[in-house]
């Protein structure tokens, strides 16, 4: 058995087994949140005080005590003992050390459920803040490279097969849209997952002291407390929005980081990495790796998982509070560190990445990314599109069997298609793409005026 005595401690003979204690202890876990458990206890204690629930003195002497407890930690002196089972405990334990019986009444009208369910939403809370601004500093820079790269040429595709010249602006300003969503879910789970204050709902009934939880939502930054005191300490809702995002923003960066690997291939050499965020191999010489991108794509995994499994873990759960919830933290925990690690590396990587436009030209040398221009043209000259696509793909055909492009096709094939009459167009990538001049289209028009809407969106967060 294991020593120290508990918070619970009253109606037991005997104190927990040691390895109960190490299966149900949290403080290894839910430390980090010592910051949002102290700032929910004032908020508490300050309360108490105004109702008149907790004479002016003990509240004194609990803030005075929670302001030591409070400088312990941030020094770095603040010593766990093995009764503490996780942050609240240990937290209340050493405020009674120092302040006694004050300390004591601080959990007045008060559980520990109502207390972690909060503590959890002010820590999520101060997360998603960050990472809306991580998200918009990788947008900018994304928009920075968008900006430098408005006449670079490369090819679009579809399937993987090269299909129709796009501006690099244009390509790099789709992942600005995905993360202009991104930030967009951010913001709801900030607004709407995280508006109602828990605090106050007690263990799962409410509590039967005239508490004011309206005062506490509001010291704590909440637009309200939450309406059903059962609901309080069951949900994770909040937690399982902001894994979705995560996951969603997981996934657009996915998609980004295999392009980059993609890119940075021989086979491709689309993008030259910078050295500061690619590594070597320990016994091939020559290699150069994309790990920061390779990393980009793999993160998604991980952060899903998290997602699945803290809906995996709410699922099935009767109301109200049950220590199933105390792994929830795992979940969170893992997908917040994975962003707050993955974010600045990829902005980083992005910033000093080098697009290699020659070879992008000379991709879109392709002799046949035209083929639909060319389609377009005979429509304006009254073809029915259907008939002109039929047209176009015969004269491809004819042009692949003796290895040519389009644009050298010779005057046999030219009217073995049925062309024969028409004046065919210049095909370039570059007429191609200026011909995109459809709102969010390639157009070079159209590509800057999506930048700089893009541009006021990101500027605005
Ligand atoms: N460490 C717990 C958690 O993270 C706190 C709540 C404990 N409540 C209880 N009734 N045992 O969920």
């Amino acid at each position: 058995m294991s020593d120290g005595p508990r918070l619970w401690g009253g109606r037991f003979t005997g104190g927990p087994a040691e390895a109960f204690d190490r299966l149900n202890a949290s403080l290894a876990v839910d430390a980090r949140m010592w910051a949002q458990d102290i700032v929910g206890s004032r908020a508490h204690a300050r309360m108490l005080v105004t109702s008149g629930v907790l004479s002016a003195e003990d509240g004194r002497a609990i803030l005075e005590g929670l302001a030591r407890v409070e400088t312990e930690f941030r020094d770095g002196t603040f010593v766990a003992q093995d009764s503490d089972e996780d942050i609240h405990t240990a937290v209340e334990r050493r405020l009674t050390e120092l302040v006694g019986d004050a300390g004591r009444r601080l959990h007045t009208g008060r559980s520990r459920n109502d207390q972690v369910a909060t503590d959890v939403l002010l820590y999520l809370r101060d997360a998603v803040d960050r990472q809306g601004a991580a998200i918009g500093a990788l947008a900018h820079v994304l928009l920075d490279q968008a900006e430098r790269h408005v006449d670079t040429l490369l090819p679009g595709y579809t399937h993987l097969q090269r299909a129709q010249p796009v501006r690099l602006a244009h390509h790099l300003g789709a992942y600005v849209q995905m993360l202009i969503r991104d930030h967009r879910r951010f913001g709801r789970v900030s607004d709407d997952s995280l508006a109602e204050s828990p605090l106050g709902a007690g263990a799962l009934a409410g509590v039967g002291f005239t508490i004011d939880r309206d005062q506490t939502a509001v010291d704590l930054g909440f637009a309200r407390p939450t309406a059903n005191s059962l609901d309080s300490v069951a949900t994770r809702d909040a937690l399982a929005d902001y894994l979705h995002a995560a996951a969603t923003l997981c996934v657009h960066v996915s998609r980004l980081g295999e392009e980059l690997v993609l890119w940075a291939s021989e086979e491709v050499g689309f993008v030259e990495l910078s050295d500061a965020f690619t590594s070597g191999s320990s016994m091939l010489p020559q290699k150069k790796n994309p790990d920061a991108a390779e990393l980009a794509r793999a993160k998604v995994s991980r952060v899903v998982a998290d997602y699945v499994g803290l809906q995996g873990l709410l699922a099935k759960l009767p109301l109200a509070y049950n220590k199933d919830l105390q792994e929830d933290k795992h979940f969170l925990f893992d997908a917040v560190d994975t962003l707050d690690v993955l974010l600045p590396a990829l902005t980083g990587m992005l910033g000093e990445a080098r697009f290699c436009t020659e070879r992008m030209a000379a991709a879109c040398q392709d002799g046949y990314m035209a083929a639909t221009d060319l389609a377009d043209h005979l429509v304006r000259a009254g073809w029915p599109f259907r008939r002109a696509h039929e047209a176009v793909g015969q004269l491809v055909r004819a042009c692949l069997a003796r290895g040519v492009g389009l644009a050298d096709a010779n005057a046999a094939e030219i009217a073995t298609a049925g062309l024969a009459d028409i004046a065919l167009p210049q095909l370039s990538a570059e007429a191609s793409a200026e011909a995109k001049i459809s709102f969010g289209g390639t157009s070079r028009a159209r590509v800057r005026e999506q930048l700089i809407a893009a541009r006021a969106e990101v500027a605005r967060w």
